[in-house]
């Protein structure tokens, strides 16, 4: 059994007081105890959003980390520091970070490596396509070909703690939310290339998010697949109301 796992990433909105008062506002609604909940804010609202969100199930995580312990990395923020003030998940290769800062499935690897050996956090690794790899119907191919890069080296262990969210390009942000067919596609897709790197066991366990225009009014449909374990929320994370409604996604009502 796959337990759901829905992250809200709040890219670079929020200040630390703005954080606080989300936090307030989310501990007034009621969280489902059977989902895995987790923000991830900018850098400065870790450490309030963990102090206020303590005794809580809400998880707290990172949008980024560098694959080197300390150094003179103007802008960076290193994996030593994350653990010590307890961040619980790190956001590795969001289409953000390649598109406009060089993130290359190099680097996501190394991130990955020392993730995974060095700490407990659980790695959320981002993949998909554009919109002009799917209109050239390579959507696939340009997954895998990442999936494969960012994987490579790790052994079946490590491996089975990566959570992958594929978030095709031109449904972040856009409004523009991928079918929930065109999602289980290529989810069903990962997990083959993970069965085919692996074993039947990882393929089955491991945890694949959407993301990409997920709101309160998809995420049912989107959470019915098969394949679909969780999602990684943008937009429709930074209102209280509006993310409990996604984790909500099991309700009737
Ligand atoms: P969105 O962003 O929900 O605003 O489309 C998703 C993401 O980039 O993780």
């Amino acid at each position: 059994m796959r337990t759901p796992f829905i992250a809200g990433n709040w890219k670079m909105y929020k200040t630390p007081s703005e954080a606080e008062t989300f936090a307030e506002a989310l501990k007034k609604q009621k969280l489902p105890e059977d989902v895995r909940i987790a923000i991830i804010p900018p850098y400065v609202d870790l450490v309030p959003l963990k102090e206020k969100l303590k005794g809580t199930s809400v998880e707290v995580g990172s949008q980024n980390v560098f694959y080197e312990d300390e150094g003179a990395y103007t802008g960076e923020i290193s994996l030593p520091m994350l653990k010590e003030i307890g961040a619980d998940c790190v956001i590795i290769g969001h289409s953000e970070r390649r598109q406009y800062f060089n993130e290359t499935d190099g680097s996501c690897c190394r991130k990955l490596r020392k993730v995974l050996r060095e700490s407990s956090l659980t790695p959320i690794l981002c993949v998909g396509e554009k919109l002009s790899d799917r209109e050239a119907g390579e959507q696939l191919m340009v997954v895998s070909k990442e999936l494969r890069a960012d994987f490579s080296g790790l052994t079946e262990d490590e491996a089975a703690r990566v959570v992958i969210a594929y978030e095709p390009i031109w449904a972040i942000g856009t409004g523009k939310t991928a079918t929930p067919d065109q999602a289980e596609d290529m989810c069903r897709s990962i997990r083959g290339i993970i069965r085919d790197l692996y074993s039947d066991e990882t393929a089955e366990s491991i945890i694949i998010q959407y993301g990409g225009s997920v709101k309160p009014e998809n995420v049912k449909e989107l959470m019915e697949k098969p394949d679909i374990d969780g999602a990684l929320v943008g937009g429709a994370s930074l209102i209280p109301e509006k993310f409990a409604a996604i984790l909500d996604f099991k309700s009737e009502a």
